[in-house]
């Protein structure tokens, strides 16, 4: 059993291996959490790990690699999981939502080809269970836009985004999904135009969205900063600092909201040079008004009586 989890180190799971799920996502699914991110050993794109209590992680399954299925779907995708190389493609910053109409997990991502990032498109891939092989239906740019550093946030009424950076990173482009949630429904939104956010992560609290997000210098960490709207298609405020000038040597990875641990903060602290190496950062989010502030703390401890306690 793990009690803790400390700040910038190698998270294991529970057979005692590293923790490969970075630039990820946490879903709530029957009882469990279900945790999917990066994993670029081997053959492998997207792992997925499953716990009852947010500390103690399984890995059930790598949902994504080289060699999984795939079936095209209705808009124009390219099926491509490995360069004429036979190389690897990249992909980045797995996000999953489940589709309650469709009873179906679907995963959006970065896609790049796996030289440069000139690419700059979003892939989906789907599956009837959290951790099955997921079917992947190719790569494309919504309404033609680059979309590279992504995240996807489901409301409570079922309706979902897809939130992409592009023009080269200068925008966010809020997007509207489908009801399926296999395609992009409406374009609503270009966040802050020009100012190079990425990494973003969102959350709403008391009826306001919180948008979180780091700035552009790849693997290395920046102010992170955050915006907030009552209506997700704006208008949004302008952007505001939260952490320290690195946001705690950590860069987005999404947020989960929980009921017994409150809103929580997940950040990769990168290793740019060993990618393996990159560790996690878990923090705790604190609302006040209309303002987001999240505190450092080096570890998180499990307890009976209160769930979760941060310890300085
Ligand atoms: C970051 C981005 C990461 C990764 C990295 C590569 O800006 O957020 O997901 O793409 O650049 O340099």
């Amino acid at each position: 059993m793990t009690d803790e989890l400390i700040n910038g180190t190698l998270w294991q799971d529970t057979a005692g291996r590293p923790i490969h799920a970075r630039g990820g996502c946490i879903i709530a699914y029957h009882h469990y959490y279900y945790w999917y991110g990066e994993d670029r050993r081997d053959n492998n794109y997207v792992s997925c790990y499953r716990s009852a209590d947010l500390f103690n992680w399984e890995f059930r399954n790598c949902i994504l690699t080289t060699d999984s299925p795939s079936a095209p779907i209705r808009q124009r995708t390219t099926i491509r999981l490995r360069r004429d190389d036979g190389g690897k493609v990249n992909l980045e910053r797995p996000k999953v939502l489940y589709n309650e109409a469709t009873g179906r997990f679907v995963l959006w991502v970065h896609y790049e080809n796996g030289v440069n990032y000139r690419e700059a498109a979003c892939a989906v891939a789907t599956c009837d269970q959290p951790d099955g092989d997921f079917v992947y239906h190719g790569h494309f740019n919504p309404y033609g836009y680059m979309s590279r550093d992504c995240t996807l946030y489901r409301d409570q009424d079922g309706s979902a985004y897809f939130i992409s950076t592009a023009r080269d990173n200068a925008d966010l482009n809020v997007y509207r999904l489908q009801e399926d949630y296999l395609n992009v429904g409406q374009l609503i939104a270009r966040l802050w135009p020009g100012e190079y956010r990425e990494a973003p992560a969102l959350i709403k609290k008391g009826g306001i969205y919180y948008l979180l997000s780091s700035y552009c210098t790849g693997w290395a960490p920046n102010q992170g900063k955050y915006g907030t709207a009552a209506d997700i298609g704006g208008p949004w405020s302008r952007l505001v600092d939260f952490a320290d000038a690195t946001t705690y040597r950590s860069q987005p990875a999404f947020i989960l909201d929980t009921a017994e641990y409150g809103p929580l903060y997940f950040g990769d602290r990168w290793d740019g040079e060993h990618y393996t190496h990159s560790s996690y950062v878990l923090l705790p989010i604190k609302f006040s008004g209309r303002q987001l502030s999240i505190d450092y703390y080096r570890k998180a401890v499990r307890t009976e009586a209160s769930g979760i306690q941060f310890i300085r």
